[in-house]
């Protein structure tokens, strides 16, 4: 596998005037076909934005708090990844491991949401959609990059830097992704959750989930779960810290997938000049939005 990685460096493609792995624009039929039940769960976000803890948090909720059960099998197993085509890995593609999933079933997608399979919206299917502020999105995104041999490499910091702003990194331009979100909101059943309140208060912001979903747990079981999905309990889990994947995919030596959980690192990379360009920027793609992001608490 590495050295099929070596020599068949990922590549992205232009769909929809978003930038997608090649390998899901090649089942992009089987994908969009993809047949949603009405009691799936989607979580759906930008790369980065919290999808994984946000993925574990509904998990145990769907367990009514069962830790042993949330331990059954790796997150990227537990919940397929919709629009993933692994070849050249030995694995289901995200389509096929949901299929084969029992109800209810908790899926992932990281598409913008035009390109969601119709039949999520013919269902009515719940969506949490987990939003992060772009600039710790992209330092999160850059280091990810860096370590994860199933994307491209982001180049220089400068280079990513102009990529990201420019919406040319995959899963396409994060403005369209986290506006796109904010307004389907007001005619689907989707949950719009900040990645920095769940920093400031996760117990409020699992509440709001539970409710969502529909589900009232004692005092004790929200503890469970809380302490359970804490940045220090997931990093020290295997179930979600990818630890179980070679280097020759998640090369964890360059960074961990669980690298800082925080608001702010991004003053931590971005430099001045740069956080000038970003601001002005933003002001202009994010105007009359109505959505507001915090970058630090
Ligand atoms: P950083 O790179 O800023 O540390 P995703 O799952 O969407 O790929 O998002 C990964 C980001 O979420 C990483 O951000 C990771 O550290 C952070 N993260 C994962 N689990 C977390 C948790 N329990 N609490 C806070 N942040 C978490």
């Amino acid at each position: 596998l590495a050295q099929h990685m070596e020599h068949h460096p990922p590549k992205m493609e232009e769909f929809q005037g978003v930038l997608l792995p090649e390998s899901t624009c090649q089942i992009w039929d089987q994908i969009h076909n993809f047949q949603a039940r009405e009691d799936d769960i989607l979580i759906a976000t930008y790369p980065k934005a919290g999808t994984t803890w946000m993925q574990e948090i509904v998990d145990l909720i769907m367990l009514n708090g069962d830790v042993e059960r949330s331990m059954r099998a790796p997150c990227f197993i537990k919940v397929p990844f919709l629009e993933l085509n692994p070849k050249p890995m030995p694995m289901q593609s995200g389509v096929e491991a949901a299929d084969a999933l029992e109800s209810p079933r908790l899926l992932k997608t990281h598409f913008p949401v035009d390109l969601v399979p119709p039949s999520f919206w013919e269902k009515n299917v719940k969506i949490i959609y987990v939003a992060r502020n772009a600039k710790d999105c992209l330092v999160s995104y850059y280091f990810f990059q860096k370590m994860n041999k199933g994307l491209p490499d982001p180049g220089t910091w400068d280079e990513y830097f102009s990529s990201f702003l420019a919406g040319k990194v995959t899963w396409g331009d994060w403005f369209d992704h986290v506006i796109g979100w904010w307004k389907a909101k007001d005619h689907h059943k989707i949950l719009y959750i900040f990645y920095e309140d769940m920093i400031e208060d996760p117990r409020r912001e699992i509440l709001k989930v539970m409710k969502f979903l529909g589900k009232d747990f004692p005092e004790d079981v929200v503890q469970k779960i809380l302490q359970h999905t804490s940045f220090k309990s997931m990093k020290n889990n295997p179930v979600v810290n990818f630890s179980c994947l070679p280097e020759s995919v998640f090369d964890q030596s360059v960074t961990s997938f669980m690298r800082k959980g925080t608001v702010g690192d991004w003053k931590n990379h971005f430099l001045d000049s740069q956080n000038l360009i970003f601001d002005e920027e933003y002001k202009k793609k994010m105007a009359g939005s109505g959505l507001d992001f915090r970058t630090e608490l």
